[in-house]
C-alpha cells in the first residue's frame, strides 16, 4: 500500500504516537482541569506539555495564547465568527478552502458582511498589488492561506502580513497545510492569528488543531460552558479556558504532543528540505508522463508537498480509483474544498486528482506512483 493522501491527513503517525494516545486511554483517561485527584492532574499536565510543544514549535510566546480545537476547521470558524461583526469588510483571495468560504459566506448572508477576493494568478499565488488595493483601513481583517491544498502554493506570507501592518489590519493565517512543514514564527512574523490542523503535518491523531489568538485581539467565544475553574459566574475571560469549555480530546493532545515532539528532533526545515527533494522529483517524474497537465507553481519553485494533476486520458476520479484499485496507491480526487481555486484552473466540473507525499513518503513510492501513472496512460 503506498499513501500520498497527507494532505488529507497524515498516515502513517510516528510509533511514539500511537504509543502516547494508547498509554492516555490505559492510564491517564480522567478529564483534565477536573478534580484534583493524581489521575486529573497527570492528564491536566498532558494538556498544558502538548500546548507548551506546539506554541514552541511555531513561536507562540504565551501558550495560553494557543487554543486547541477539533481541527484546522473549528479553528478558522472560531476566528472567523469571533472577531467578524455586522456590516465589516473582510479580505481574503481566491484560493481558500470552504473552511474559510463558508462562514463568511453565512456572515455574508446573515450579517451584511462584505467580502472581497485579492486576485491569484493560475498558479495559485495572490496578485500583491490587488491585496495591496483591498487591504486598506477598516477592513477588519485579512485572511489567506499560507499553502493552498489544490495548488501547493506558497503565499509570500511576510509581504501580505506588512501590507497588512501598514494598514492597521490584523491578518488570520490559514496554516492547515504549512504548520509542521514549512518552518512558522508567529511571533516574528507579525501574524496575529493562524489556525492549524494537528492530523497533518504535525502528526497527531484526528480531532486535534488549535488556534493562535494574538493577546491585542478580543475575540468572543463560540462555546460557553464548563471549563472546570471559575464554576460561579458567567464564562472566564482568561485563556486559554475563555475558549475551551468541556472536556478535552485528551488521548489526542497526547498524540499531538507526540507528534511534535518528534518533529521537533527532525526539525521542521528538514523535513521542509526533503519533502521539496521528492515533490520535484515526483513532478519531474509526472512531466515525463503524455496526457497529463500539471497544476501549480513552476517545477523547482518552493510549493507544499502536492501536487494536482488532470490526467488527459481519464477523468481524475477513474484514474484515482484505478491506482486504489489495481495498484494500492491512495490519491484525493474531485473538488478539493477550495471552489475558486478550481475556477483558477477550469477544473470546476472535473476536479484533479493530488498526490501529496509526507514525511514518511519515499522516493520508491513516488516513483511507484509515477509507473502506475504512466502505465494506465499507455493502456487508455
Ligand atoms: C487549506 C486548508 N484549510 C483548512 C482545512 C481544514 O482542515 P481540517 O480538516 O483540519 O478541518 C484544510 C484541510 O484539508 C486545508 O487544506
Amino acid at each position: 500500500m503506498i499513501y500520498l493522501d497527507n494532505a488529507a491527513s497524515s498516515y502513517p503517525k510516528p510509533p511514539q504516537v500511537i504509543e502516547a494516545v494508547a498509554g492516555c486511554l490505559k492510564d491517564v483517561a480522567a478529564s483534565p482541569g477536573r478534580g484534583q485527584h493524581k489521575m486529573a492532574l497527570a492528564a491536566g499536565r498532558i494538556v498544558r506539555d502538548t500546548r507548551s510543544r506546539v506554541a514552541r514549535l511555531l513561536g507562540v510566546p504565551d501558550p495560553a495564547d494557543l487554543v486547541f480545537t477539533a481541527n484546522a476547521t473549528e479553528a478558522l470558524n472560531l476566528a472567523i465568527r469571533g472577531w467578524v461583526r455586522p456590516g465589516d469588510r473582510v479580505v481574503t483571495t481566491w484560493v481558500e478552502h470552504n473552511s474559510v468560504y463558508r462562514p463568511l459566506a453565512a456572515l455574508a448572508a446573515q450579517a451584511g458582511v462584505v467580502v472581497e477576493l485579492a486576485r491569484c494568478d493560475r498558479t495559485g499565488r495572490v496578485d500583491v498589488a490587488d491585496w495591496r488595493r483591498r487591504v486598506t483601513a477598516g477592513t477588519r481583517f485579512a485572511v489567506f492561506s499560507h499553502a493552498s491544498n489544490v495548488l501547493g502554493t506558497i503565499q509570500p506570507l511576510e509581504e501580505l502580513i506588512e501590507i497588512a501592518k501598514e494598514a492597521g489590519v490584523p491578518v488570520l493565517v490559514d496554516a492547515a497545510q504549512s504548520a509542521g512543514a514549512i518552518d512558522l514564527d508567529i511571533a516574528a512574523s507579525g501574524i496575529d492569528m493562524l489556525a492549524f490542523a494537528g492530523h497533518k503535518s504535525l502528526l497527531g491523531p484526528q480531532g486535534t488543531g488549535g488556534l493562535y489568538i494574538s493577546p491585542d485581539l478580543d475575540v468572543a467565544e463560540l462555546t460557553r460552558g464548563g471549563t472546570g475553574t471559575s464554576s460561579q459566574g458567567p464564562q472566564p475571560l482568561i485563556r486559554p479556558d475563555r475558549y475551551e469549555s468541556g472536556t478535552y480530546n485528551t488521548p489526542g493532545l497526547a498524540g499531538l504532543g507526540a507528534g511534535v515532539a518528534w518533529l521537533g528532533e527532525m526539525t521542521v526545515p528538514e523535513i521542509f528540505r526533503r519533502e521539496q527533494e521528492r515533490i520535484q522529483r515526483l513532478i519531474a517524474g509526472l512531466a515525463g508522463i503524455e496526457r497529463l497537465v500539471i497544476h501549480g507553481p513552476a517545477p523547482n519553485e518552493p510549493r507544499a508537498s502536492l501536487v494536482s494533476i488532470s490526467p488527459g486520458w481519464a477523468s481524475a476520479a477513474k484514474t484515482a480509483a484505478a491506482l486504489d484499485r489495481q495498484y494500492d496507491i491512495y490519491v484525493r480526487s474531485g473538488g478539493l474544498c477550495a471552489p475558486k481555486a478550481h475556477e483558477l484552473l477550469g477544473t470546476e466540473s472535473a476536479g484533479v486528482l493530488r498526490l501529496s507525499p509526507g514525511a514518511f513518503s519515499t522516493d520508491e513510492q513516488t516513483d511507484q506512483a509515477v509507473a502506475a501513472l504512466r502505465e494506465l496512460e499507455r493502456r487508455a
